[in-house]
């Protein structure tokens, strides 16, 4: 199985001006997209995930245009794509009124896809909370080993590992903790992948689970992932679409 990955777009085309953050090239998203999307399609990966922070400022005038144009240039592709909203998305029922809503649970081969588009991010308030139903769900899906599933992706845009050290910007959930310890009870091979944190970590096993964040598409050198699932383990390839400085 080949996933395509890509993470916080931070697309403008409706909504005026850039990022305040220059680094983040919002108005080039919309190519940077459409080639990244061809390359996957060239590698024929049997879907793409996009962890969120689709458009660059749900708050702006023509956020939801743009929120539409993304959803149009992804089904374009041809790709079958699992597109999660971030806090700089619409509430995720508005973001799903445009966005075709995934599965919770996607079979895809001998790999299952767990996806977490409904995370609870409050306006204003940094840190995301993963609610107990989701919790819940995840309990329950994840203490027992389906004996066909040799790998499971949860799918979700903030961080769930590493913990945050020191001052600056905290990009994990507010109950990483919780959440963590659901997967390291579980039998099953466990893949965590994430966006939010624009510079990424990469694939890191922790407790016996593997975790990993991707890089964003709208800062240089606009990152891209082909990960591939091959006998219960997961590598990463990470492409790029203009040189590194
Ligand atoms: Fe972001």
């Amino acid at each position: 199985m080949k996933l395509g990955f890509i993470t916080d777009l931070h697309f403008r085309q409706a909504v005026a001006g850039t990022s305040p953050i220059g680094r983040r090239e919002c108005r080039r998203v919309g190519e940077l997209l459409d080639r990244s999307l061809a390359e996957l399609a060239r590698e024929a990966v049997d879907v793409v995930v996009c962890a969120g922070d689709c458009v660059d400022d749900a708050a702006q005038p023509g956020a939801l245009e743009d929120v539409a144009r993304l959803a149009d240039r992804f089904a374009a592709s041809g790709l079958p794509c699992v597109v999660l909203p971030g806090n700089h998305d619409p509430a995720p029922d508005v973001f799903y009124g445009i966005v075709p809503r995934p599965p919770r649970v996607l079979r895809l081969g001998d790999c299952e896809l767990i996806t977490f588009g409904d995370d609870l991010c409050l306006p204003g308030v940094q840190r995301c909370v993963r609610s107990p139903e989701a919790l819940a769900l995840m309990e329950d899906l994840l203490s027992t080993q389906p004996p066909d599933v040799a790998l499971t992706f949860l799918i979700q845009h903030f961080v769930v590992y590493p913990e945050h050290v020191g001052p600056g910007y905290d990009h994990t959930y507010a109950n990483h903790a919780q959440i963590r310890a659901i997967l390291e009870r579980s039998p099953r091979r466990l893949v965590v992948l994430s966006g939010h944190q624009h510079r990424g970590y990469q694939l890191e096993i922790h407790k016996n689970v593997a975790y990993f964040t991707g890089r964003a598409l709208c800062e240089r050198p606009f990152p891209y992932y082909v990960l591939h699932a091959e006998g219960g383990r997961v590598r990463v390839e990470e492409r790029w679409l203009a040189a590194p400085e």
